[in-house]
């Protein structure tokens, strides 16, 4: 590895105390206990349970099945072709150009995740798990995107070695290279290529921002690491009183002119091309969204957004951070932490960003100067969670004491 690595603070429920400790050492002896597996199926009460974790650990071990059956479908396109009418085998065999013997095993894997389902007629159609597949677009992109990552830990620990020198770190110029924008034109693929993915699959996380915060307030947003500006063109739809700047890469921003151009944005945004790495923030901006940005980046840089963003704003100016954040520290347990595994994974792939939990960002939130950091609920965690901070209109207390 070619980058130190920040290391996460371990959240408070991982360093149990000693009574804890004996507790769960207990439970790991009785489970391993020979008997146990026989006797907890063999009662009524129990058997539940060990079907349940049997199950689980059984998923664990076919994820990869799972997923590869889920590229093939995408690859066949067949979301899409089952969504405008459901077909028969040998008609699906004709239109992909599959043996049908082996398409049938496709199909019945489907079938079994939830992805396909059986109709009449010997047709397959849409399962409940396909048919967001066959409406949005972002997913399916996601999932052939997806791929170049497994590729990467095909060999989880040669991956966990070397990390970075794999399809993902490659895929994302800006994580490794700082000079990577003002590169030669060969490089702009790249940039086009990352954005257009962002674009598409921006939507869910766009709708999680607009369903949880009031925007009444402001006058005019900052969107930093805005990419091709998908979300600043439904947050204009959605708020019409808005002015909005745009904050990102040039050949990012390169890209995202034309775009506000078709929704005739021109006049109520303005680009503001830059590197947060070496540049100030634009001021003039109440609010500062930071969407999905902070954790394809290490702590440092991570500060140092912070520090600019809390610069720029006035006083009463807000911060919104949106990303998806640890789910294992979740308050009322009602997320699901296994999204946690893919996430480290992801972010490892590329680069020397990380999943924080809300309190790390939180804290780092404070230590730029925000006050009044708040973990906003939102309906779908999932895609991302938002905290809010204030630059607060007091002044610190201790300028006002005069000490220093
Ligand atoms: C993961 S994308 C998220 C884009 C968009 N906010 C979204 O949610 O779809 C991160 C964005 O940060 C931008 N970015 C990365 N490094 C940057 C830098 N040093 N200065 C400005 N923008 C940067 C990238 O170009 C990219 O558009």
């Amino acid at each position: 590895m070619s980058q130190p690595l920040d290391l996460a603070a371990m959240p408070p429920q991982t360093a149990p105390g000693a009574l804890k400790d004996a507790w769960q050492a207990r439970l790991e002896r009785w489970y391993s206990h020979p008997g146990l597996y026989r006797w907890s199926l063999s009662n009524p009460l129990t058997r539940w349970l060990t079907r349940r974790r049997t199950r689980k650990l059984f998923d664990l071990m076919a994820g990869f099945v799972h997923s590869q059956v889920l590229l093939a479908c995408v690859r066949l396109d067949l979301f899409r072709t089952l969504h405008q009418a459901p077909a028969t085998l040998p008609d699906l065999a004709q239109r992909t150009g599959m043996a049908p013997a082996v398409l049938q095993r496709l199909l019945l894997s489907a079938v079994a995740l939830g992805l396909l389902e059986h109709r009449s007629q010997a047709r397959f159609g849409l399962g409940h798990l396909g048919v967001p597949l066959a409406q949005h677009e972002g997913i399916v992109q996601m999932i052939e995107h997806n791929h170049l990552l497994y590729q990467d830990m095909q060999d989880p620990l040669q991956f966990l070695h070397n990390a970075w020198s794999g399809g993902m770190a490659e895929y994302w110029p800006y994580a490794h290279d700082k000079t990577a924008a003002q590169l030669s034109a060969a490089q702009a693929d790249k940039f086009t290529r990352y954005s257009q993915l962002m674009a598409a699959s921006q939507g869910f996380v766009v709708q999680e921002i607009l369903s949880s915060y009031f925007f009444d307030e402001h006058r005019c947003v900052l969107d930093v690491g805005a990419g091709q500006g998908r979300f600043v063109g439904e947050l204009a739809a959605h708020a019409p009183h808005l002015k909005f700047q745009m904050f990102d890469l040039p050949p990012v921003l390169a890209l995202a002119r034309e775009g506000l151009q078709a929704k005739g944005l021109c006049e109520r945004v303005s680009l503001h091309p830059g590197s947060f790495l070496d540049d100030p923030l634009p001021r003039g901006a109440d609010l500062i969204t930071l969407v999905r940005v902070a954790h394809d980046h290490p702590d440092a840089v991570v500060r140092q957004i912070l520090q600019k963003a809390h610069a720029a704003l006035p006083e009463g100016g807000v911060l919104l951070l949106a990303e998806p954040m640890a789910q294992a520290d979740d308050e009322d347990g009602q997320a699901d932490a296994s999204v946690d595994a893919y996430f480290h994974f992801y972010l490892l792939a590329m680069g020397a960003g990380r999943l924080r939990t809300p309190l790390e960002l939180q804290a780092l939130m404070e230590e730029a100067g925000f006050t009044h950091v708040e973990l906003v609920p939102n309906a779908m965690p999932i895609h991302a969670r938002i905290l809010l901070g204030r630059k607060s209109q007091c002044l610190p207390l201790v300028s006002q004491n005069g000490v220093n």
